[in-house]
């Protein structure tokens, strides 16, 4: 047993250091393209069988998206988002949270504002918006920008709650909290609508009672809505480990508020944003990931209902010139006319987006056992590996071959139906009709890792 133990936690150190959904500044540079061929995204489902490949850098005649312009059904097919009921850290707008913090590189020197003179006596006064961060300097391996605070994050002000962001009841919206689109053109029909969603603060998860550690101040997660010919097929959404794939025909697009009353275009497929980390489940409930025992969960329920379509920002993101080389990155409309026009292009600044992980002598800063109580911001939305052509932003690390299961069941969570064959492995369980038998089945697959694997057959 004891054994058993240090292998988990052994495994657990792996993933969470080395390929947590956060990208460390180490690997945010080094997103690499997978090349994938329908045949292997695509395994079981005869309707899609014969579809054209997809390609990162598609040729002029095979695009179908003009830059700067989205087409309508990219919007009609916008994910919903359930919040968690008891979320804490809620959806923040991008524009006024940067109004919160100075460009710095790690070892916290100021990077002088864009434009304005350090000498002028307001110079302090002066708050960073969202049209100086293409100014900043790029960041590169070694030499990280970082947006550093200017007040202490760990009280919680508003600006880290978002605590007035409550989705709207009558139609989702977040009036102060706006999405980002990017869309990107995959060639032969395919297009890639890419939803961003931006909360101010990442609370991270307790491990048998030691936590929370890898918080950090910003926190971007993100889903992926793929079409073939204006039709979506593929769901993507980020989580630990890899996030997601679910074929679109087969996930939840019911989507009522708590009287009952639909919200959003019946179309729009749901996804649910699991509490603190915001990672991104298609179900309910206790979403155990990576490691066996449920020692690290997720946990996703039917809170606000967040209709991102209401409120976002729209951009296109595609190869420039037959040469495949300089990525055109394009404004467009998304929801409120001219306000993208008014932010330039933020998405090019390639540096963190909160505060570098605290010193160990800050007296905020802790050791669990497995990781520091807070680390570095996250990167944002153009180092996710937009141009791959597998659903998957990149491999769960125990997916030594590289695939992308594109899922056509549902996995829900723990605590709402997985006793009941709702899954694949409770599917496998339920097939033994004796109890006993039945729990050492359960036991010997040791509740997760042979899970992992009859997934892959039956998912
Ligand atoms: C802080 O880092 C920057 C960039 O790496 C460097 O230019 C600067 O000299 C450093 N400042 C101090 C005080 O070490
Ligand atoms: C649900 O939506 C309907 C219609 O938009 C509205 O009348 C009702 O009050 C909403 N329910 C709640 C709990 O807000
Ligand atoms: C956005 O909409 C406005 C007003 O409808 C229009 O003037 C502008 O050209 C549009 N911009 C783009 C990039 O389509
Ligand atoms: C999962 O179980 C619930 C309740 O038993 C059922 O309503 C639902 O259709 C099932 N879903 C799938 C995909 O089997």
């Amino acid at each position: 047993m004891i054994t058993i133990w240090i292998i988990t936690i052994f495994l657990f150190l792996f993933e969470f250091r080395v390929f947590s959904c956060h990208a460390l500044p180490s690997d945010r540079f080094l997103d690499k393209e997978v090349e994938h061929t329908l045949n292997t995204l695509i395994k079981s489902s005869s309707k899609y069988k014969n579809l054209p490949p997809l390609e990162s850098n598609p040729k002029s005649k095979s695009k179908t998206i003009i830059p700067g312009s989205i087409p309508e059904y990219v919007s009609w097919y916008a994910p919903l988002v359930f919040l968690y009921s008891e979320e804490r850290y809620l959806p923040y707008d991008i524009e006024e949270y940067v109004s919160h913090f100075r460009p710095t590189w790690r070892n916290g020197t100021l990077i002088d504002l864009p434009g304005k003179d350090p000498k002028d006596p307001y110079y302090t006064k002066q708050k960073l918006h969202l049209s100086d961060l293409e100014h900043l300097p790029q960041s590169t391996h070694d030499e990280l920008v970082f947006l550093s605070s200017l007040s202490d994050f760990d009280t919680d002000p508003e600006w880290i709650t978002g605590k007035h962001n409550k989705p709207n009841y009558y139609n989702g919206e977040i009036k102060n909290a706006p999405a980002t689109l990017i869309v990107t053109d995959k060639g032969n029909g395919w297009v890639d609508a890419y939803w961003f969603y931006f909360y101010s603060f990442n609370l991270g998860p307790f491990v048998m009672g030691f936590g929370p550690f890898g918080n950090h101040v910003g926190d971007w997660e993100h889903s992926l809505v793929r079409f073939y010919n204006g039709e979506p097929v593929i769901v993507w959404m980020s989580a630990h480990g890899g996030g997601g794939a679910y074929f679109y025909d087969h996930m939840e697009r019911e989507s009522l508020n708590s009287t009952g009353i639909a919200i959003g275009n019946g179309d729009q497929p749901v996804i649910f944003s699991a509490r603190g980390t915001h990672a991104n489940y298609p179900s309910t409930g206790q979403h155990s990931h990576d490691i066996p025992y449920a020692i690290l969960s997720d946990f996703t329920d039917r809170g606000g209902l967040w209709n991102p379509a209401k409120n976002y920002l729209a951009y296109t993101y595609t190869p420039s010139d037959e040469n495949h080389k300089n990525m055109e990155l394009v404004i467009a409309n998304g929801s409120h006319p001219f306000r993208e026009a008014k932010y330039g292009k933020w998405l090019e600044y390639n540096g963190a987006w909160g505060d570098p992980k605290l010193d160990p002598e800050d007296p905020r800063q802790h050791w669990s056992p497995f990781e520091w109580k807070y680390i570095d911001g996250p990167s944002g939305p153009l180092t996710k590996n937009l141009l791959r052509t597998s659903p998957c932003q990149r491999a769960k690390w125990w997916n030594f071959w590289n695939g992308c299961n594109v899922r056509r069941y549902v996995q829900y969570g723990q605590g709402m139906f997985d006793q009941e064959g709702n899954n694949s492995c409770g599917n496998f369980y339920a097939y033994f009709q004796n109890r006993w038998i039945r729990k050492v089945i359960e036991t010997l697959s040791w509740g997760g890792w042979i899970c992992f694997i009859i997934d892959i057959f039956y998912g």
